[in-house]
């Protein structure tokens, strides 16, 4: 593999995805429910390379020969993972599908894990973009964030980064506790000064069964209220095109052309093999589509691949109305919109035009000519229920 081949360009496309999920952290972040789990025990490295690979064989069988488009490594923190698990990994790939040069391949990184030598070995195993949690750019939140890293790590592990990487985006969470528009415009204004062409930014989520699920509940943690929210959206979407970093999906920003290509198939409503323990697929034999999921729990997901060559535990096969559902809920994420034709051709129908008038006359859609549908800014704050109206 030439890792220095240029990026492909875009196809517009929806392409084809492998993620791999690498299920380990050095600590649980109290917001997090990312099917990730801490060990105190070393993690047979060898033993998951070749789980991987394994279930690899079977994914392959159900997508048959295909040309990957993208590649993920995600997690939990795959960058606890040896340089030598991430080439075992790579390899594999490139032993199941047609893996053309220059295609993305992205890996996720937390500050706290982060070596120059490692970074080093990724990239030399084929890792041509990285995606770094930093989250908050002060310690005080990186601390109510439970992270590893102070702001000091995050600007070491950025600077790295950008030296041995082409490509580059980070993550960050706002609508934190207390954090009013002017101090979160400023932080984001100093993220976008060391941002190359791409950042992930989302809204802090209180997901059931976490830490803090159960301290909102008890009312010991309060986050921002729905306009507090929609008022820190809108200086999000104003200051990041300002800075020529344009939104081009809900939480997702970048330099035209520096869009991350593996998400855009999800968005896209591309297939993908999802590899690991806890991963989703979404793979076509023949005209059906199919759902795959696998064993979340890391260790009984090595024994089921074990047993049975995959952790596959379940396989669903899409009607085309599901279909239709999803495509919708994956387009309208993005500013590029929906395919109308596609979406037509799989429900069977046209959107009910009374119900699109509505949306339409409230400023929530909008037809981009006659082949596309798109949220308004709008109606990106509405999205689910724009969906909703859409879809039945
Ligand atoms: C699965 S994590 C993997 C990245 C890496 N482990 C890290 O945390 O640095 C992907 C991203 O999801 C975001 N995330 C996870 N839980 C979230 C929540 N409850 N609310 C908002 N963003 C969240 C974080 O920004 C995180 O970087
Ligand atoms: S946010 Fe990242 S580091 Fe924290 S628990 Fe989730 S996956 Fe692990």
């Amino acid at each position: 593999m030439n890792i220095d081949a240029p990026l492909l360009p875009d196809t517009g496309e929806p392409g084809f995805g492998i993620y791999v999920h690498w299920p380990f952290c050095a600590a649980k972040c109290p917001y997090c429910d990312f099917n990730s789990h801490v060990r105190h025990q070393p993690v047979d490295q060898p033993r998951f390379a070749a789980a991987f690979q394994s279930e690899m064989g079977w994914m392959r069988q159900m997508s048959g020969p295909k040309t990957v488009t993208s590649i993920f490594l995600g997690g939990g923190t795959p960058s606890l993972m040896e340089p030598a698990t991430v080439a075992a990994v790579l390899e594999s790939i490139s032993r199941h599908w047609h893996v053309p040069e220059g295609i993305e391949i992205t890996m996720e990184a937390n500050p706290s894990s982060v070596e120059a030598e490692r970074f080093r070995g990724y990239r030399a195993a084929g890792v041509n973009r990285v995606s770094l949690g930093v989250q908050a750019l002060n310690d005080a939140d990186l601390k109510f964030l439970g992270r590893l890293h102070d702001v000091a790590d995050a600007l070491k592990a950025i600077r790295l980064a950008r030296e041995i990487f082409p490509r580059m985006s980070f993550d960050l969470i706002y609508a934190r506790p207390r954090q009013t528009v002017d101090a979160w415009e400023a932080e984001l204004k100093e993220a976008i000064s060391y941002a190359v062409d791409h950042l992930s930014l989302y809204q802090l989520t209180i997901e059931e069964g976490t830490p803090f699920y159960g301290l909102h509940k008890a009312g010991k943690l309060l986050v921002p209220d729905g306009d507090q929210s929609a008022d820190l959206y809108e200086a999000t979407q104003e200051t990041t095109a300002r800075y020529g970093l344009p939104a081009y999906e809900v939480s997702n920003h970048a330099r035209p052309g520096a869009e991350s290509r593996h998400n855009l198939t999800y968005w896209r409503y591309g297939d993908y093999a999802g590899i690991g323990p806890g991963a989703h697929g979404r793979l076509t034999r023949g005209s059906q589509k199919i759902a795959t999921a696998t064993e979340r729990r890391p260790e009984a997901w090595l024994d089921l691949v074990g047993r049975q060559g995959h952790g596959m535990i379940d396989q669903e096969e899409l009607g085309r109305d599901e279909q239709a559902d999803e495509l919708l809920l994956m387009g309208l994420r993005l500013t590029e919109g929906v395919d109308l034709a596609r979406w037509q051709q799989l429900s069977g129908r046209d959107p009910d035009p009374r119900r699109e008038q509505i949306l339409l006359e409230h400023g929530f859609i909008e037809r981009l000519g006659n082949s596309r549908l798109r949220c308004t800014p709008k109606g990106m704050l509405i999205l689910d229920a724009v969906v909703a109206d859409l879809a039945c």
